[in-house]
């Protein structure tokens, strides 16, 4: 059978890096491209197709680089333009390809030009690159001009002194939304794209694309938090009203024209239908896009931040929905557990306990590499990094998101209902810190732990880490992984290869089986005569497992395994230990 052309970028490997913390070269405690470069025959040797940057752009780092002063320039911490034209140079020689992080348009830092002349006066040709409004007056007081709240906490509006009007910011202060319903500021931003485009990049991760159109006339939010006037407002501006005509705009003005691999985040939206039309090929918009309902699955409506039990069987039925949403029409998924907003997956999906930690951080991967869609590994995840430990204090916490969070828990409102909640005045504030220890993106943004112990800081830096080194460095990091091959690094090596040489792994359709179990994932994917199986115990605890009723055992060739590499043979009766994870695969069965 011939098989179907596929783009390039669904059978990608995509690894993203966290720059300020992957390595630094010039010992200034901020990672830096020049660490990265160094860095270029690890990637390749671990089997990485697509590299992306999170911003490098200059910034004041309110938000880690996510609030932007010059789209087309790169912050003197990570570098110059000729240190990324050298990256892309050395990731194309291997044969790897780069992508830049640019779905920030809907924010960017005030000290921004464009901004700049926006706030300076209501007459200023860019005054309506922005969204301002004036207050509204609620008996004799000015307040912002609607209750949305911002991501970060606090109003999603700034009172800007000059004019004394506010402009919206769905995330930080600092990062004044752009009012995409100007076809200037569009036009604006199709050149910050070709700009990126014309100098070689490969693709784009767009930033929170879903939030760049919001509902007319902006209306307050409905009340659902009555601990405070701010509500949460995506209602109003996720997944707008001129989303998909401006997704269009930009295919036609700069995607239609090149081979690129674009994905967008698409936060606030748990609906599969919601997300389909940014993705259906004869829609032209996107390649993909970044679901939250399966990062969601631990989080309470209040906060990410905090933490809500799951089960497997929610994660089964999340997975296996969007595995299954309309596989045969084109929508293509975008892999992924972990990045700079998360969590480190084998402390939140697995068991980071020291006896588990290993076996566990591995059944992720297969998890990963077995379910159809484009993998994105986020840098230390084929280490098996583990969340910092919970003896740490808020000061090691230096994510916006962290600081606001906490700040907002100690203040007046905050204050006094755990005080009440308490029953006293000098309040306990740990079961926020045990929240934190298990959900903050912190945990993602700690130096990566390349060298061997004998290298202060995990051989990071030479000077002072902007944020400091996960503990378990001496006996978890790369250059120890590298040579032993029961380690995690080998066996995501070894799973990527694996993915690479099973189409049906990367192709194949989507078929749960024992839907009910509670301690087991299993699925079939099957493409054209090819079938893989594929068995998860997610627990600690052995299981058996009867599979005659669910699927034909016969043929099947094991092909990957988190215990022993040597095949183990498949009856219908399987017992599963810790833990343990299994594919097999079967050629056509001649009948
Ligand atoms: C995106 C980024 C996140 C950032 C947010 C606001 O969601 O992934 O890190 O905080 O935008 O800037």
């Amino acid at each position: 059978m011939s098989k179907p052309p596929h783009p390039w970028w669904k059978s990608a490997t995509v690894y993203q890096i966290y720059p300020a913390s992957f390595l630094d070269a010039n010992g200034d405690g901020t990672g830096d491209l020049a660490g990265i470069i160094a860095k270029l025959d690890y990637l390749k040797d671990l089997g990485v197709d697509v590299i992306w940057l999170s911003p490098i752009y200059r910034s004041p780092l309110a938000d880690m680089g996510y609030d932007i002063s010059d789209y087309e320039d790169i912050d003197s911490r990570y570098g110059t333009l000729e240190d990324w034209d050298r990256l892309l140079e050395g990731a194309h020689a291997r044969g790897m390809k780069l992508i830049v992080n640019l779905g920030l348009f809907d924010r960017m830092d005030l000290v921004h030009a464009w901004f700049t002349a926006s706030k300076s006066s209501k007459n200023d040709p860019k005054r309506d690159w922005y969204i301002w409004r004036p207050g509204k007056v609620v008996d004799g007081e000015e307040l912002p001009p609607n209750n949305w709240k911002s991501v970060f906490q606090g109003s999603a509006w700034e009172r800007d002194s000059a004019t004394g009007e506010y402009y919206l910011h769905l995330f930080v202060s600092k990062q004044p939304d752009l009012n995409w319903d100007n076809p200037v500021v569009r036009s604006a931003v199709w050149d910050v794209m070709r700009f990126w485009v014309r100098r070689g990049c490969d693709g784009f991760r767009m930033d929170v694309i879903n939030c760049i159109s919001k509902t007319d006339g902006l209306p307050d939010a409905p009340l659902v938090d009555h601990t405070q006037y701010y509500q949460p407002a995506s209602m109003y501006y996720a997944n707008g009203p001129q989303v998909h005509k401006y997704m269009k705009q930009m295919h036609t003005e700069v995607l239609s024209s090149h081979d690129l691999i674009t994905v967008g985040e698409t936060p606030f939206t748990h609906e599969s239908s919601e997300l389909a039309a940014y993705v259906l090929p004869q829609n032209r918009e996107l390649n993909m896009v970044f679901q939250f309902e399966l990062m969601d699955i631990d989080s309470p409506s209040e906060s990410p931040l905090l933490r809500k039990p799951w089960t497997l069987r929610e994660l089964k039925a999340i997975v296996g929905r969007w595995q299954r949403f309309m596989h045969g029409d084109g929508f293509w998924n975008a892999i992924y557990i972990e990045n700079h907003d998360q969590a480190r997956s084998v402390s939140r999906f697995g068991n980071d306990s020291a006896q588990w930690r290993a076996v566990s951080a591995k059944i992720l991967a297969i998890f990963e590499v077995t379910q159809a869609g484009t993998l994105y590994v986020y840098q230390g995840q084929e280490l098996g990094i583990k969340n910092f430990p919970q003896t740490w204090g808020i000061e090691e916490y230096k994510d916006v998101a962290s600081q606001n969070y906490w700040n907002l828990a100690k203040d007046t409102i905050g204050l006094k209902s755990r005080q009440k909640a308490q029953g006293k005045e000098d309040v306990e504030m740990s079961d926020l810190l045990n929240s934190f220890a298990q959900k903050a993106r912190d945990h993602a943004r700690t130096p990566m732990q390349l060298k061997w112990n004998a290298s202060p800081h995990a051989g990071f830096t030479t000077g002072t880490p902007w944020m400091r080194v996960n503990d378990d460095y001496r006996e978890w990091n790369a250059e120890q992984q590298i040579g032993d091959g029961t380690s995690v690094h080998a066996f995501w090596r070894r799973a990527l290869k694996v993915q690479k040489t099973h189409d049906v792994l990367i192709y194949g359709d989507f078929v749960m089986l024992l839907e009910a179990h509670e301690q087991v994932f299993a699925y079939t994917r099957n493409y054209g005569s090819t079938s893989a199986l594929v068995l998860l115990n997610f627990k600690e605890g052995k299981v058996e497992i009867d599979l005659g009723e669910v699927v034909g055992v016969a043929g099947y060739t094991f092909v990957l395994g988190n215990y022993e590499n040597e095949a183990i043979g498949l009856e219908e009766k399987v017992t599963l230990r810790e833990y343990e994870g299994r594919v097999y695969v079967r050629e056509a069965l001649l009948d």
